[in-house]
């Protein structure tokens, strides 16, 4: 058998990316104010800023499309839907909306009041920032392993039981349900085990609290599971997704990951204890039961697309592009979180700007080197991200200075990846060259999207 493990599709529809000098990327990242967030998206050779929902569409999607159902209430695509959705997670309740934050938003009004507390492996920030709107502490319990880059385990996404047990003891009256999130896209796009939700689940159960899962990227997880969890390797993904899901009560999902889908979303809830809430504020906040935040194609276009999404072949093809992109990146000597993860690849930009003072933010300078040097984009998650300027006017500083790299869904080929793993390897090579920032102007809250840098 040949090794080369190739993209299992072939390509119906192009769309042209173009290649810059050096010299307009200069200028047109100085336009930007040294922040790729404000680049023009034609402007970037390879965009790996998010795989949320910037993935390629099938062509039986596409198909799809032309079937759907634009009824207000009652339309065929939302049965047809409903039923793919209930055969992958075993879950009666199904309540579309547009996107991952906005069933956030629903789930959590229904079932959260100020002053609550909710435990997770690691809050996403939008789920951490849904939460602390209503007054709810976001707690973050994943295992030690989870925050140290080169530390190799297979499921570094996993919550730290122990320390929920004694949350749960401590502060369970606050505790309205417990959460994991798979992957961990916090943590580096980790995955949790099974034995983890398993124990997990029973844990919240034993204090009658509820477990709601954020399932972004379950397939990817069960792809994980069976690949490193003993006795899953003969199981099918579905079979493995469809046991992920008995654990749990309820689940929020953005399909702009592994739905295979540009937008959508949808929550599941095993039983009524907040359906009636959750209905009511998806009518005020999204739209009617059956269609929530999306048009009837867009149902349609999900409800193939999560059949596609589980697809042995797709995903072990998926897995390894990133596994690829790191066996490069270790040849280089470039550190990255370990192993990689589902979606993205995590560069460590400590390994390539050793000398680099926090101050001038490693990672926001490597994100910077990246656009300039090859035209890629990938997202600062370092002291940019979760720093913060206090009132006094000092600043605090991250524990990571990380770059990620998230793939698109049947998008890029391997040259995308060779092409990118020669840019990074170079960029080490000269990393002396490597410009730190200052911020010129921030705003209060989420300060990476549109604050101003110069050159230090
Ligand atoms: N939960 C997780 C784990 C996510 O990664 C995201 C989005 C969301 C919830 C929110 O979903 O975007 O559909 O509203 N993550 C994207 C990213 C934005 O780039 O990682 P959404």
């Amino acid at each position: 058998m040949p090794k080369t493990l190739i993209e299992p599709f072939r390509i119906k529809s192009v769309e042209p990316i173009h290649v810059t000098t050096r010299a307009e990327r200069e200028q047109m990242l100085q336009a930007a104010q040294l922040n790729v967030f404000k680049l023009r998206a034609q402007d970037v050779l390879i965009d790996w800023l998010t795989d949320s929902g910037t993935g390629a569409m099938s062509s039986r999607q596409w198909g799809a499309i032309m079937e759907g159902d634009e009824s207000y209430a009652g339309a065929r695509s939302f049965y047809r839907l409903q039923k793919v959705i209930e055969e992958i997670t075993g879950m009666p309740h199904f309540i579309p909306t547009h996107q991952g934050r906005a069933a956030e938003k629903v789930l959590f009004t229904a079932a959260c009041k100020s002053g609550d507390l909710v435990p997770n492996n690691c809050h996403f920030d939008t789920t951490r920032a849904n939460l602390e709107y209503l007054g709810v502490q976001a707690e973050d319990l994943v295992v030690a392993e989870g925050l140290q880059p080169e530390r190799r385990h297979p499921f570094k996404g996993n919550i730290d039981l122990p320390r929920l047990e004694a949350l749960l003891q401590r502060e369970g009256a606050r505790i309205p349900f417990g959460m994991l999130t798979v992957t961990n896209n916090t943590g580096g796009g980790q995955p949790v085990s099974m034995a983890n939700i398993r124990a997990c689940a029973e844990m919240l159960h034993r204090h009658g609290k509820p477990f709601v899962m954020d399932v972004c990227r379950f397939a990817e997880n069960a792809m994980f599971i069976k690949m490193r969890e003993e006795g899953y390797a003969d199981k099918s993904i579905r079979e493995i997704a469809r046991e992920m899901f008995s654990h749990a009560d309820a689940a929020t999902m953005s399909a702009k990951k592994d739905g295979m889908v540009n937008i959508g979303g949808f929550i599941v809830l095993r039983d009524e204890r907040w359906l009636d809430a959750a209905r009511n504020g998806l009518i005020m906040m999204e739209g009617f039961p059956t269609y929530g935040g999306m048009a009837g194609r867009d149902l349609e276009a999900l409800a193939v697309g999560l059949e596609e999404g589980l697809e042995e072949d797709y995903l072990r093809y998926r897995l390894r592009t990133a596994e690829y992109l790191g066996e490069r990146l270790d040849a280089a000597g470039v550190g990255f979180v370990r192993p990689t993860g589902g979606h993205a690849v995590y560069l460590d930009a400590r390994t390539v700007l050793p000398h680099m003072p926090i101050e001038h933010y490693p990672a926001w300078a490597l994100c910077n080197a990246l656009y300039l040097e090859g035209g890629i984009r990938g997202v600062e998650v370092g002291s940019v991200m979760f720093g913060k300027r206090l009132d006094d006017g000092s600043e605090t500083y991250h524990s990571m200075e990380l770059v990620r790299l998230a793939f698109p869904r049947r998008m890029y080929t391997q040259s995308h990846f060779d092409y990118a793993a020669e840019v990074i390897a170079e960029l080490k090579e000269k990393a002396d060259s490597i410009r730190g920032v200052r911020i010129k102007r921030q705003p209060r809250f989420l300060r990476h999207f549109t604050a101003d840098f110069e050159w230090v």
